[in-house]
């Protein structure tokens, strides 16, 4: 942006300040905002500033981080407080457990100093672990590209929700691997799902895209069982908020109806997560997770900008039927074709994930 290239979330050491781009302004407003406490860093993930699993364990980091430098004793109150914001991702409790290791011996001097480092540290890792992503995903899709029988035609990639730049601290889990393909200069067609009710597929993966200049259409959700039954999709890849230890993907509500459509017309479903996405302490789907229920009003509303330009929120429908908006759903780790991770693409099963449990 104005010749700048901004990760999601970053500190800035002249002034001692950690700085987002506010997602909730996305598409119509790029703008920076800055965390200076805990209860801003709380409030930013819940009300989706940050958001994606990878950057809202990385938000809590430098959440951890704030709160220490106005009170040395705080880090059992500030971990409490931030694991509540959002109770999916798995990236939360895993980077909060993370940090929380990393400084239970350290003193009340050096705490603060040791939690911005390991914040920073952090965030660097995520960065170069979804690049990581990109580049073994972009392996299976130039495969996938190099076996369609007519080559001149672009990949069809359909993909779900947003797990790009934005979602992580940079390059993404899905969408680093549609950039990595496109910067080999394989041709490329991404539908995107609107992702109703959030529209993070409208509002971010499109501008994420629009930005790369890569090729896209934007689809109603209800649109992806139709392109997948013409036959215009060749593979579908999404990103995850949590994977259990038997490879069911938890991810952005509509992704398992995406997975049945695509199993049943043979078109192959992945999901691209860095490791931290995975819960070993989730057997299988057969055991319940929290899956997020978010405001009513996500759904009987719809906000943008009117014909003048100005922000406008109109009432879609009246709030009289009760209203479920389930955030995340969980798709079964038999409709996944694979699991596209920071070292390598595996099978999504108990076996090739227990392989990463110690790394
Ligand atoms: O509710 P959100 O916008 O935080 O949900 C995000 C998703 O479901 C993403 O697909 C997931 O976090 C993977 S992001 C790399």
């Amino acid at each position: 942006m104005e010749g700048r290239e901004y990760r999601s979330i970053w500190y800035e050491p002249a002034v001692d300040q950690v700085r987002i781009i506010d997602q909730a302004r996305l598409p119509h407003h790029f703008e920076i905002r800055t965390l200076a406490t805990l209860t801003e860093a709380c409030e930013a993930i819940r009300a989706m500033r940050v958001r994606g699993a990878p950057l809202i364990g990385v938000t809590a980091a430098f959440g951890v981080y704030l709160a220490l430098r106005e009170n040395p004793a705080a880090l059992g109150e500030a971990v409490s407080q931030l694991q509540a914001t959002r109770p999916t991702a798995v990236n939360l409790r895993w980077a909060l457990d993370r940090t929380a290791r990393a400084l239970a011996r350290e003193p009340s001097d050096s705490i603060a100093a040791r939690a911005l480092q390991f914040a920073i540290e952090m965030a660097d890792a995520d960065s170069a672990c979804c690049e990581a992503i990109g580049e073994h995903g972009s392996l299976l899709l130039e495969r996938l590209w190099r076996g369609k029988t007519n080559q001149g035609h672009p990949l069809q990639v359909l993909t779900h929700c947003n797990a790009g730049a934005l979602a992580t601290v940079g390059w993404g889990t899905a969408l680093a691997v549609i950039f990595k393909v496109a910067k080999k200069g394989m041709p490329l067609h991404v539908w995107v799902d609107e992702t109703r009710p959030r529209n993070q597929g409208a509002a971010l993966t499109c501008w994420e895209l629009r930005r790369a200049g890569i090729e896209h259409s934007l689809i109603v959700d209800s649109a992806a069982g139709h392109v997948l039954s013409r036959g215009m999709v060749d593979v579908c890849i999404t990103g995850s908020d949590r994977v259990s230890a038997a490879g069911d993907v938890c991810n952005k509500i509509g992704t398992y109806p995406l997975a049945l459509a695509a199993r049943d017309n043979q078109v192959p479903f992945y999901a691209a997560l860095p490791v931290s996405t995975i819960d070993f302490d989730w057997p299988s789907m057969e055991s319940p997770i929290p899956i997020e229920e978010r405001g009513a009003g996500e759904v009987s509303m719809a906000s943008g900008i009117g014909a003048d330009g100005g922000e406008i929120a109109i009432r879609q429908y009246p709030e009289s039927s009760p209203i479920r908006n389930f955030a995340f759903d969980v798709t079964p780790a038999r409709l996944v074709s694979g699991i596209v991770t920071e070292h390598g693409v595996i099978d999504a099963n108990g076996e090739s994930l227990a392989e990463l449990a110690g790394g």
